[in-house]
């Protein structure tokens, strides 16, 4: 069975006391009918609406009987690619996966240098000494 999908802004419009709705982890909750019973106050509720309310939710750290509760008010999904920039760092990075492997081969060159340019400069010294040392006796 599919869900509703909502656009952003669909859901942003749900702004009102009569008419509330939140965005929890990618999914839609009409908490129109819970606002006066939430434990934590309407207020809370009313300013979650129009972004993505998932930090909040769980900076108040909600009992599971919360998360459970949660399900009753759920209306559907909210298309991700209509999530303002600032919401979407609550969901996977999908282009993570082959930026890393660039990134991975350049921290691996970064590596490299870090450990055998000092090694080099070290050698460079000693063979400076050496050959300085030597020279000097047929100086003399
Ligand atoms: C459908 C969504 C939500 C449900 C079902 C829900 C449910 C609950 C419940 C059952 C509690 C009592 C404590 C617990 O059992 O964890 C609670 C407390 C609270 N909630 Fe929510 N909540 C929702 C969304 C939110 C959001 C989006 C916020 C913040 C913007 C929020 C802020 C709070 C606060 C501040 C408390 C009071 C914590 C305390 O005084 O200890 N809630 N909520």
């Amino acid at each position: 069975m599919s869900s509703k999908v909502f656009t952003f802004e669909d859901v942003a419009n749900h702004n009102h006391k009569n008419d509330c709705w939140l965005i929890i982890n990618g999914k839609v909750y009409d908490v129109t009918p819970f606002l006066d019973d939430h434990p934590g106050g309407d207020e809370v509720l009313l300013t979650a609406t129009g972004r993505d309310a998932t930090i909040d939710f769980e900076d108040v750290g909600h009992s599971d009987s919360a998360v459970e509760m949660m399900q009753k008010y759920f209306v559907g999904d909210v298309d991700t690619n209509t999530l303002p920039a600032e919401s979407k760092h609550n969901l996977p990075p999908p282009t993570l996966a082959p930026s890393t492997s660039n990134q991975s081969s350049a921290g691996f060159i970064i590596q490299f240098f870090q450990y055998v340019l000092p090694l080099l400069i070290l050698g460079f010294a000693f063979a400076l000494q050496f050959f300085g040392k030597k020279d000097k006796p047929e100086e003399n």
